[in-house]
């Protein structure tokens, strides 16, 4: 059936303004900034096939993987103490864990904060309610959870002293809007802590 060329740009206009008026009202699609990342057929299995800066951004890590994050023998292989000791925490700060994961350690750091918290922040709101679990079972008070989106933290403007993300950056699927609220999140200030694991260990594929 062919229709009056009216009546079809009319659509078009419509679904035009549809879209952007969706955009704009929806701050997940207005903040997301496209022209920055790569999708690309080839790949590596364990990517999404999205680049960002050319590296492959990874899956992220299901809350069915929970339990090894809590492996008996992360502290010799990845010695997060040393981490916690290189940070340099004061008693009052406020330290937002992003990619927090099941709180390893979100629950390493608070005991430093006498008076300051952990903010723990994950997508997966299975990871927020292992966290709970054991907040109860270790009666540690000074950890809260936040649940985040793929392109927010959701942490309040100048909230944080310091943003620490422990092998999770590789996993945001939108690295440089994450980026971009943290920093409006920090304190004047305020740091950003990575650690990641491949610079010494090759054998890590992500
Ligand atoms: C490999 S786990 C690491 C967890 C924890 N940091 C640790 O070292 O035990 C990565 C975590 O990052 C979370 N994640 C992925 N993308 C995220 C995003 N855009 N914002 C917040 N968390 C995210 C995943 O849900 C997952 O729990």
């Amino acid at each position: 059936m062919k229709y009056p060329k009216t009546i079809i740009s009319f659509f078009s206009i419509f679904i035009v303004i549809l879209f952007s008026s969706f955009a704009f009202t929806n701050p997940a699609i207005a903040n997301v900034t496209t022209d920055i990342y790569q999708q690309r057929p080839n790949h590596h299995p364990d990517g999404i096939g999205k680049f960002y800066l050319g590296r492959e951004i990874a899956q992220v890590m299901g809350h069915t993987g929970a339990g090894w994050l809590e492996r008996q023998s992360r502290e010799v292989e990845e010695q997060p103490s040393k981490i916690v000791a290189a940070l340099g925490l004061k008693p009052n700060d406020i330290v937002a864990d992003i990619g927090a994961g099941t709180g390893y350690l979100s629950f390493l750091i608070a005991p430093h904060l006498s008076q300051g918290k952990v903010l723990a922040v994950d997508i997966q709101p299975e990871m927020l309610e292992i966290i709970g679990y054991f907040k109860e079972e270790k009666k540690i008070n000074n950890v809260e959870t936040i649940l985040a989106t793929e392109t927010s933290p959701n942490l309040p403007a100048e909230s944080i002293n310091l943003a620490i993300m422990v092998d999770a950056y590789h996993e945001f699927a939108y690295p440089h809007e994450v980026m971009v609220e943290i920093v409006k999140a920090l304190k004047p200030g305020g740091r950003v802590a990575f650690v990641e694991y491949r610079g010494e260990n090759p054998l890590i594929m992500i």
